[in-house]
């Protein structure tokens, strides 16, 4: 890169591709240019040679993939006039429709289950001065209400709904394909809506597309946005792999869950928005979704935080969690490259990962012999 370079984000980096005219105001806090992250050490252990990424997400300005989606979302609200944006949320949402807010000078309202969200990103919407209200029920109550209240209010829904999210979040899969030459032939994600595994689809998609129309009907689902760039690896697509928490899994269930639940509380979601345009994912990809339980999705977690240095939080660990499932039983088969979203930050969730941290810190006087002493008893 050239001395004098800075990196404003992604819609000025994909511009050419993305619904914004010359004089859009941006708004924008430099999301995306995430790393995409070769695992060593896990893949070492496991047996079957693979290429195993992931592309860590948790490193956006609020901690989360949703960062792509927002300013999208935020920049088009502004555009067309919009004072007040709402959302439902399981947690991550609400701290990017916060801050990009604030960013934008309008007011973010936002609604979240009682008790059901992570305290990091509670802390987030707070902080960021949007109005927080907490519903005695869960995501999908929440979403429900704000749907009701976008349609009659003066208010612009920015929930995965709002096509402009799709079309911010799919600039992951071209941020992978430019840094891997290809496109990887597995890519797994976390599903709780099934808005991000349709986002990478749609921009795969559009990368693999040498000219023409809409190639995936998937990309119905942009309502005319997309543009084709052709990235020149025509035809080359991965298979969407999505995983759901056990508790909370309507793919894998085949109808809508009324009751979800699991620790990873950012895919506790029983009734997905994206749910028609999931299973054409699957069905154009040849992927497949499957469920982890919440005791493989915290053994992930702490598999990535210990062995790789990479703190994410639950829901993201699903992706992990179930990929090296797979790929220990072959159904992704040896040789294979594959790259895992890891959605979000471990810092999120700081009451989970403590509770389930491998070491508790070691209480001890404030003196020579007992630091010592500690030290020496727990040589590895
Ligand atoms: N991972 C994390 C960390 C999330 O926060 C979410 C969704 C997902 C995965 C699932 O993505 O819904 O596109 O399939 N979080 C939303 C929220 C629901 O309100 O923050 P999806």
């Amino acid at each position: 890169m050239a001395f004098g370079h800075r990196y404003t984000g992604l819609i000025e980096r994909y511009r050419d591709r993305l619904p914004v005219h010359d004089d859009t105001r941006i708004i924008s806090l430099g999301e995306g240019n995430t790393p995409l992250i070769r695992l060593n050490n896990i893949p070492r252990q496991m047996g079957p040679d693979v290429e195993l990424y992931v592309k860590f997400e948790g490193l956006n300005p609020t901690g989360s993939f949703k960062d792509r989606g927002m300013t999208m979302a935020v920049t088009k609200a502004v555009e067309e006039g919009s004072k007040a944006i709402i959302c439902a949320s399981t947690g991550n949402t609400s701290a990017a429709a916060a801050a990009y807010a604030a960013r934008a000078g309008i007011t973010a309202f936002v609604v979240i289950p009682d008790g059901k969200i992570a305290m990091g990103k509670l802390a987030q919407a707070m902080m960021h001065g949007s109005v927080v209200i907490q519903i005695e029920g869960n995501f999908d109550d929440g979403m429900r209400l704000v749907k009701q209240v976008a349609a009659e209010a003066p208010v612009t829904l920015v929930n995965s709904v709002n096509p402009y999210r799709l079309q911010g979040q799919k600039t992951a899969a071209f941020e992978i394909v430019e840094e891997l030459g290809r496109a990887p032939d597995y890519h797994c994600l976390p599903v709780g809506n099934a808005g991000n595994i349709t986002a990478h689809w749609i921009g795969y998609c559009e990368l693999s597309a040498v000219s023409g129309e809409h190639v995936t009907e998937a990309c119905t689902f942009c309502k005319g946005h997309c543009r084709f760039a052709g990235g020149g690896n025509a035809g080359q697509r991965p298979k969407m792999v999505g995983y759901q928490a056990s508790g909370s899994a309507p793919f894998l269930r085949g109808a809508m869950v009324d009751q979800p639940d699991t620790v990873a509380t950012a895919i506790r979601i029983g009734h997905p928005q994206s749910w028609d345009v999931a299973w054409k994912v699957q069905n154009e990809s040849g992927g497949w979704f499957d469920e982890c339980t919440d005791e493989e999705i915290l053994v992930a977690q702490k598999l990535l935080a210990e062995q790789e240095g990479v703190f994410c939080e639950p829901a993201s660990a699903a992706s992990v969690a179930g990929a090296l499932r797979d790929i220990r039983n072959g159904r992704i088969p040896e040789g294979s490259s594959i790259v895992c979203t890891l959605t979000g930050h471990g810092l999120k969730d700081p009451d989970t990962a403590i509770a389930q941290a491998s070491r508790a810190p070691i209480k001890v006087a404030a003196e020579i012999t007992a630091v010592t002493r500690a030290i020496l008893d727990n040589m590895d």
